[in-house]
């Protein structure tokens, strides 16, 4: 799984599973852009690849603003000449709880990071991946868009709606050998889930498989351990007729 020469972004990179996704997309041979807010991290990210000889670049981005989205991705175009895979990794969650509990601006800001950060970004690359013929988009999504567990409304809501997304862009992008994926890192130590006992390193060879994916490979599904997962729940029958 090579990602020689290949220019590869990856969003929420500043630590957690963005970190080790980053520092596989170098070990792999790419040119990695870190994104996420905190820059210093982001800097000692840089760092660790570099330790490793690979490349790194560092672009301070909130996802959550598309304007500036726009920007950063272009950035790297005209710098790089090309983007050729992105990593949307970046997501937050921090509007657990009933939904009678959960205010509705909670569970907006929920999903204006995982599901409309993460369509800027695909709003913003796309073109340029279709106009080079060549792209490969990893949506690092969740099992919760299969599960819907009660008190992750939000959390689930926005990751079966990248799921979604997921399938419909890549219908769109089928002719321009852009390969459109999404993938379950699994249920790894992190901040976002500090109770887990599995290195968020589990990931990564999920995200390095999609990347590399060669022309003609799959597209619009979900990943675990590069198996395929169903993309939306299975609606239980017993469930529909309550
Ligand atoms: N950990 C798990 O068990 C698990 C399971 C399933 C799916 N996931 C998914 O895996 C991805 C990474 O999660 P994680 O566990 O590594 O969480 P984490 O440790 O909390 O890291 C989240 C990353 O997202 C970045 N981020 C958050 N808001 C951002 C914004 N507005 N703009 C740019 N970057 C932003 C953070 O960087 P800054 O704070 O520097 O911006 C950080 O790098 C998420 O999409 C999450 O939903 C995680």
């Amino acid at each position: 799984m090579s990602l020689a020469g290949r220019i590869a972004m990856v969003t929420g990179a500043s630590r957690g599973i963005g970190r080790e996704i980053a520092l596989g997309y170098a070990r792999a041979g790419a040119h990695v852009i870190l994104a996420a807010r905190d820059e210093a991290r982001l800097i000692a990210v840089a760092s660790e690849i570099g330790e490793l000889s690979g490349s790194a670049d560092v672009v301070p981005l909130d996802v959550s603003d598309s304007a500036a989205v726009g920007k950063a991705i272009d950035g790297v175009v005209a710098r790089h000449g090309r983007l050729d895979v992105l990593c949307n990794n970046a997501g937050i969650s921090n509007a657990r709880g009933p939904v009678a509990e959960v205010s509705p601006e909670a569970f907006a800001g929920v999903q204006a990071v995982n599901l409309v950060g993460l369509f800027a970004c695909c709003h913003a690359a796309l073109p340029h991946m279709i106009e080079a013929g060549y792209g490969r988009i990893v949506n690092v999504s969740s099992g919760a868009a299969i599960m819907c567990n009660p008190g992750e409304s939000a959390y689930a809501a926005s990751k079966a709606a990248v799921n979604a997304l997921t399938i419909a862009m890549a219908k769109e992008v089928e002719a321009s050998n852009v390969l459109v994926n999404a993938m379950s890192p699994g249920s790894v130590k992190t901040d976002m889930n500090p109770t887990s006992d599995v290195a968020p390193s589990e990931a990564v060879p999920t995200a390095v498989w999609l990347a590399s994916l060669p022309d003609g490979g799959p597209t619009g599904r979900f990943y675990r351990f590069m198996l395929e997962l169903p993309m939306l729940p299975d609606i239980d029958l017993d469930w529909s007729s309550r």
